[in-house]
């Protein structure tokens, strides 16, 4: 986070935008200071504010705590639920550069690849009622309850297409409706909304298929729709493919709107990283490009967003990497560092 408020800063600077910007604890920090891990004044803060930039939140010093209290169940969830943060964009980019940091053969991610995830966020398994642990006949019996509305598939569908739309005019929709009911519903949800769009491709995955084509070809991808389980961990798995978790951004857009933008939470996708926390070692790019992000979706600055983009590219491209992306001869540099570094090429 700190890396990416100095980017912040530098690009104000640089574009003369005027950034207000607020701080506030949550998670495992505010649970130490404030006993709590979402704050009522935290939570105040994100109302009157035009956008949420998002640290990370868990570990294991909260994972003993009683699973209501912790950071993700009691911070991170609330808050998408509260902001309606429907719509998940995790734009899984594996910079031409950076093919070599990919798990996968070189001839299959020469040049590089860019899928945009779009995750379903506040249905699905995540929120579902009934949700609970229970004896039943002696035994423990724990139920998670899968609900999707069609309003709730409709809204989301939309937005993939309206994206596909502005990208490569190819959609996937990810699914399981060889087994789930609410997969039905999704695709042939899915199907209607498709008919505004003739321009734009569907083609319709079953999950464990759309797990095994990702790492197949990844360049076959454009953007992939899907429900929140599903893309929560489609999304790690894409990630992966880029090279490291510690690139990828997201924003997390609501149904709220200020003004001509809607109301957001950016955060990197991959959550914190406990073993390496504190050493100064951490990738700040997924923080970064969160931060560009914001500028773009919250607050429609197209060029501070591509700036910041691009200096991160350039900044790939002389050579700096932190651990989890280091190759041999490269620049090997801290997370302050790398930030420095991004500054410089903005
Ligand atoms: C993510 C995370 C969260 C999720 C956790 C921390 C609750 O894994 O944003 O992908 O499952 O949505
Ligand atoms: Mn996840």
């Amino acid at each position: 986070m700190a890396e990416a408020l100095k980017v912040l800063r530098a690009c104000a600077g640089a574009q003369k935008l005027q950034l207000e910007f607020g701080e506030a604890l949550v998670g495992g920090a505010a649970i130490d200071a404030h006993g709590r891990a979402l704050p009522e004044a935290t939570l105040r803060l994100c109302e009157s504010s035009d956008a949420i930039l998002f640290g990370s939140v868990g570990g294991p010093k909260w994972e003993n705590l009683p699973p209501g209290e912790q950071p993700e169940r009691a911070a991170l969830l609330p808050l998408r639920k509260h902001f309606s943060l429907f719509a998940n964009l995790r734009p899984a980019i594996c910079f031409p550069e950076l093919a070599s940091a990919s798990p996968l053969r070189p001839d299959l991610v020469a040049g590089g690849f860019e899928i945009l995830c779009i995750r379903e966020l506040t249905g699905g398994l995540y929120f579902g009622q009934p949700k609970c642990t229970r004896k039943e006949n002696g035994e423990t019996v724990a139920v998670d309850t899968m609900v999707y509305r069609s309003s709730e598939i409709e809204r989301i569908a939309r937005l993939a297409f309206e994206i596909a739309r502005s990208r490569k005019r190819k959609l996937v929709s990810v699914d399981k409706a060889n087994v789930l009911e609410n997969s039905l519903l999704w695709r042939s949800t899915i199907r209607s909304v498709a008919e505004a769009y003739p321009d734009v491709e569907v083609s319709h995955l079953l999950v464990d298929n759309a797990a095994m084509q990702f790492i197949r070809s990844p360049r076959a991808f454009d953007v992939v729709v899907t429900e929140n389980l599903f893309g929560d961990i489609l999304s790690d798995e894409l990630a992966m493919l880029t090279g490291s978790i510690g690139m990828l951004p997201s924003a997390s857009l609501g149904t709220g709107s200020r003004g001509e933008a809607c109301f957001g939470l950016y955060e990197p996708s991959g959550g914190s990283a406990p073993d390496i926390a504190g050493m100064g070692i951490a990738n700040p790019i997924a923080q970064i490009l969160s931060a560009a992000m914001m500028l773009r979706h919250a607050f429609g600055l197209e060029a501070a967003a591509a700036q910041v983009e691009s200096a991160v590219r350039k900044t790939i491209a002389e050579g700096y990497r932190t651990r989890d992306i280091a190759s041999a001869g490269c620049r090997l540099v801290s997370t302050a560092e790398m930030g420095a570094a991004i500054c410089d090429n903005l």
